[in-house]
């Protein structure tokens, strides 16, 4: 009698990911870009999807509470993440470099409310699953860890008081050319919160298993290196770290 051999082939695991989500300002963007950089991992910004399509909305004249509309939008969005030759990100929406376009407060108002709508969400969902690829990703936005990727297998929430935020972004804005008032980045910022945190559809909020991390009183090298400390116990994500 011939003994069968039985080949058993596994399925490759899943690349790993990085959640790393919060409120506005609270400096998750510039912590995902750093740790992406330190594992060799790429980024996912998940809030410039719901900013471009914000930005699609109104070159085409759709209501941003037309929901069935901005579905039809945000399942064709044609966006290209594009690198230059100073490997800082391009943005192309629709053949034209948006980059810094889509970050204005005015887009960031918008994205919030298109994101609000649950077929918007559901559109873009395998859009930003997508970005999954070996050797890993670090996704930064509201519902990485409880929604997108709920096996990611780092989870960082980053949050701040209003205030905080404020100030950071009323910085970053007057650097980047834009023109800003203070009182008004507070008074929206505390908005925005308020539509991202009572949504209906994966509202604003740390997953049971994430870390969560105030930065209130922190720089961002302090912060990065709390991180880096949460990556270091991580098995599958230890051997990425360049040294
Ligand atoms: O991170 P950001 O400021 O670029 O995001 C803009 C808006 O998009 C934010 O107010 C809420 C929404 N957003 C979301 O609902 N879910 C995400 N994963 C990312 C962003």
């Amino acid at each position: 009698m011939s003994a069968e051999v039985v080949k058993v082939v596994m399925p490759p695991s899943p690349a790993p990911v990085v959640a790393i989500d919060g409120p506005s300002g609270s400096g998750k963007g510039t912590i995902a870009h750093r740790l992406a950089a330190l594992l060799g991992f790429e980024v996912l910004d998940s809030g410039s999807l719901y900013r471009l399509l914000a930005l699609a909305a109104l070159h085409h004249g759709v209501s941003l509470d037309n929901e069935a509309a901005l579905e039809v939008l945000a399942g064709h969005l044609d966006v290209q993440f594009l690198q230059n030759d100073d490997g800082e990100a391009v943005i192309i929406l629709e053949g034209e470099d948006v980059t810094t376009e889509i970050r204005s407060e005015e887009m960031g108002r918008a994205a919030s409310m298109v994101a609000a709508l649950p077929a918007v969400r559901a559109a873009l969902l395998q859009r930003q699953q997508a970005f999954r690829e070996q050797p890993g990703l670090v996704a930064d936005g509201r519902d990485m860890g409880t929604v997108v990727f709920t096996d990611a297998c780092l989870k960082i929430f980053l949050t701040a008081t209003a205030e905080a935020r404020a100030e950071r972004r009323y910085k970053q804005l007057l650097e980047k050319g834009f023109s800003a008032s203070l009182p008004a980045l507070i008074d929206d910022i505390r908005a925005r919160d308020d539509r991202d945190i009572n949504r209906a559809v994966a509202p604003l909020k740390p997953a049971d298993d994430a870390i969560v991390l105030d930065s209130t009183r922190l720089g961002i090298e302090e912060v990065l290196a709390r991180v880096m400390r949460e990556v270091e116990q991580i098995p599958g994500l230890q051997r990425h770290i360049k040294s």
